[in-house]
């Protein structure tokens, strides 16, 4: 066999980011996330020889489907839904290797007809095969897929050895501590945790990732990242999309489980965490979830309360009129799913005692728009004004995570001119302009980190709990509140008053990112 034959895929991979041969069985195959993101992500990683040398990609599915129906669904997903188009060489060469098992996910024999398809193809290519198994599908059965990958042997093939099998399992990561509790001990009856990969897609996006590359490939900035120098942090998670055709998940959810507890605690994980001792999963994790430890619980009630929570009310975006969040399709009447959640968190360490985290998070708001802001003290005094009360501007760096991913600094210089007189002006470095904006998919990094079997960008078990376990009095409260306390926000706006009113307690405001 000639050896692009034999190696269709890899010829862009640093050595030691090698994966070992791999067949990645996705359960939920004719699920969404397969065709948006996931089969994109393995066409990409084919596109840029970053598979492994050996590689097959299974769906696995109730709907039986011959192999040829799969490959058809696969490429038709790459022509929708990649960044970048098709290539027929590069599917000519994946397409055989995408097969199809058709069962049911509580059905024992199905599962040993995966485990009979994988030793076959570890028979065809004369190696061991590493399993990376992806749980995409509803949360209802993660429990007997986990099960029975466990009793086929599916969980314990090559264990100990780079290939031993490995899990992914999508979101939602349980729905409260208890739940979060159980599911992590229905993945560890059956797998090793250093099998296990957790996904908070956040973690896989490029600005995330330079988040840790900014604070600890440049000196300048570890000196102020404290108490003594940052006043407050402001983290802003907004969309401009409602709850779409997704009213059946998100009425179960709300932002606070669906944006908040994993995507939003990442960024302030990240951001307010100690240097870690290297780049290793373990190292980075352990300071993660140390940080999450230092949150103080949050009040709940009353004029101090650290919660805000609203849903979206009738509104205009891009221009065009909107439905509020109770007139959507399939949104229960009286629903009193928050849309809307914001939080002020304070952090008991040495670095950060005394500085609020504001975060916020919601649907339909005036922009799609995730920031990271520092704002640090004002300078003291105002030397360059007649009085005092002319306050200079505060700095402010802010890390656009998305979209128009960038930096900024908001520093103050002097107007040209024969007076001195200052002016906020704004630094500006934008990733696209520099480096292009074709960059990866978060699955793509994610898909082949799981591959390769480094945990760094995935969630340990014990940061889920912990992140949960801040957030579960919260749900309860809410529960027992029913409406009381439900705020409501301008479809097209930047969220309800009494998420102004958490900033204005302390005499800061928003700011418009
Ligand atoms: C998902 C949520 O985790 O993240 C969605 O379930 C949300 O409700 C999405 O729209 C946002 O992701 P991104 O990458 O578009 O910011």
């Amino acid at each position: 066999m000639p050896d692009h034959e034999r190696h269709p895929f890899l010829h862009g991979l640093s050595k030691h980011r090698g994966a070992p041969p791999t067949v990645v069985v996705i359960f939920g195959a004719s699920g969404d996330l397969t065709a948006r993101k996931l089969t994109p992500a393995i066409y990409n990683l084919a596109l840029d020889g970053l598979l492994p040398a050996d590689f097959f990609l299974i769906g696995y599915g109730r709907k039986p489907m011959p192999d040829a129906e799969f490959q058809q669904l696969s490429v038709d997903a790459i022509k929708e839904f990649s960044r970048r188009e098709l290539r027929d060489d590069v599917w000519a060469r994946l397409a055989p290797r995408t097969l199809y098992v058709s069962g049911g996910y509580d059905e024992p024999a199905a599962f040993t007809r995966l485990a009979q398809k994988i030793a076959e193809l570890e028979k065809q290519i004369g190696q061991d095969l590493q399993a990376l198994f992806y749980i995409s599908t509803p949360p209802s059965v993660f429990a007997p897929i986990i099960q029975n990958l466990g009793a086929a042997g599916l969980a314990a093939r090559h264990l100990g050895k780079p290939t031993q099998s490995k899990v992914i399992i999508e979101k939602p990561f349980g729905r409260d501590l208890a739940s979060a509790k159980a599911l992590n001990q229905e993945l560890t009856s059956v797998f090793e945790e250093s099998q296990v990969f957790r996904i908070d897609h956040y973690l896989g996006k490029e600005t995330v990732q330079d988040l840790l590359v900014q604070r600890f490939a440049n000196a300048i900035f570890e000196p102020l990242w404290n108490r003594n120098f940052v006043d407050h942090v402001q983290i802003t998670v907004a969309e401009e999309v409602g709850v779409e055709a997704r009213a059946g998940y998100y009425e179960q959810s709300g932002a606070l489980r669906d944006m908040i507890q994993n995507h939003t605690m990442q960024l302030v994980a990240l951001t307010a965490m100690e240097p870690p001792v290297s780049l290793d999963a373990e190292a980075i994790r352990d300071e993660k979830v140390k940080l999450l430890r230092a949150i103080q619980p949050l009040r709940l009630d009353g004029a101090a309360s650290d919660v805000a929570r609203a849903q979206y009310d009738d509104g205009i975006l891009g221009g065009k009129p909107v439905p509020g969040y109770l007139r959507e399709k399939d949104v229960t009447p009286g629903s009193t799913t928050e849309t809307f959640a914001a939080l002020r968190l304070s952090i008991n360490n040495w670095r950060w005692h005394g500085v609020p985290f504001y975060i916020r998070s919601g649907k339909r708001m005036a922009r799609r728009v995730t920031e990271i802001a520092i704002r640090f003290k004002r300078a003291p005094g105002n030397i360059f004004a007649d009085s005092d009360r002319f306050q200079l501007a505060a700095n402010t760096l802010a890390f656009q995570i998305q979209p128009d991913e960038g930096m900024s600094m908001i520093l103050n210089a002097k107007i040209p001119g024969l007076e001195t007189r200052t002016q906020p002006v704004k630094m500006n470095f934008k990733y696209a302009t520099t480096f292009g904006s074709n960059t990866p998919e978060a699955y793509e990094r994610l898909v082949l980190d799981a591959m390769i079997g480094d945990g760094t960008l995935f969630i340990r078990g014990d940061e889920t709990e912990r992140s949960w376990e801040l957030m579960t009095p919260i749900l309860e409260h809410w529960r027992e509140q029913k409406r009381a306390g439900l705020d409501s926000y301008t479809a097209g706006s930047w969220g309800p008053k009494s998420a102004d009113a958490l900033l204005a307690a302390n005499g800061h405001s928003w700011r418009e990112p």
